[in-house]
């Protein structure tokens, strides 16, 4: 059996088209339901729709032996998984933004709002900079917007929610994308059928 996570939403959706047209289909995954876990005895392959930041967490316990997850993601919590291929699906940045003409001031503490703290740690540690983190969970936008922040580190895809609230990206930090993910045991004991899948995966991308 090969259990397969699935990040719900857009991503898990294309990664999924992506796994069906490679054989792997497995019913009425991403259909018009709300289920979350489906089987193909016959096939012998299991998917989980799980949050998108839970993927590597159910990979890396072995429940699924593979999962789809964003570079994004890999990079903010480093989970102890293989990363066996970029699905060139998801493709976005993440990037430092404020508001349009900001101008920094380098005498003080900059103010981060962000989802990915160890990302912005990261980058700002690289620069040498003096920051101070405030986690938020969502539409970081508004931060700057209401002068909780002086900027925010973010995932840009189209740059629509940027440009409709009046900000803009001042640095790119990394490219994301989505990645093929394994459990490290499973990619031993079932390394035959993983790197078949690799394999038409690559495939399928190259199409
Ligand atoms: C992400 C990200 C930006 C937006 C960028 O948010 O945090 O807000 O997408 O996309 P764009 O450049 O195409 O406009 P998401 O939809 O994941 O929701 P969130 O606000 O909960 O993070």
């Amino acid at each position: 059996m090969l259990n397969i996570a699935l990040p719900t939403g857009r991503l898990g959706d294309r990664a999924y088209s992506v796994l069906r047209d490679a054989g792997y289909g497995c019913g009425d995954v991403f259909g018009d339901n709300r289920k979350l876990i489906f089987k193909n005895e016959e096939q012998g392959i299991s998917y989980f729709l799980v949050k998108p930041v839970d993927v590597p967490i159910y990979v890396e316990y072995g429940i699924a032996d593979i999962g789809v997850a964003g570079k994004d993601i890999l990079i903010e919590h480093s989970p102890d998984v293989y990363e066996l291929l970029d699905l060139g699906i998801g493709r976005c940045r993440m990037a430092v933004a404020a508001k349009n003409g900001y101008k920094e001031d380098n005498n003080r503490t900059l103010r981060v709002a962000t989802k990915f703290v160890n990302a912005a740690k990261a980058f700002y540690r690289g620069k040498s900079r003096e920051i101070e983190i405030i986690k938020l969970s969502g539409s970081i936008e508004t931060a700057p917007l209401l002068e909780l922040s002086d900027v925010i580190v973010d995932i840009v895809e189209t740059g629509t929610t940027l440009k409709e609230n009046g900000l803009s990206v001042i640095e790119e930090i990394f490219p994301i994308s989505a990645r093929l993910i394994a459990n490290k045991s499973s990619y031993n004991f079932k390394s035959v059928i993983i790197n078949e899948a690799v394999e038409k995966l690559k495939g399928e991308i190259k199409k």
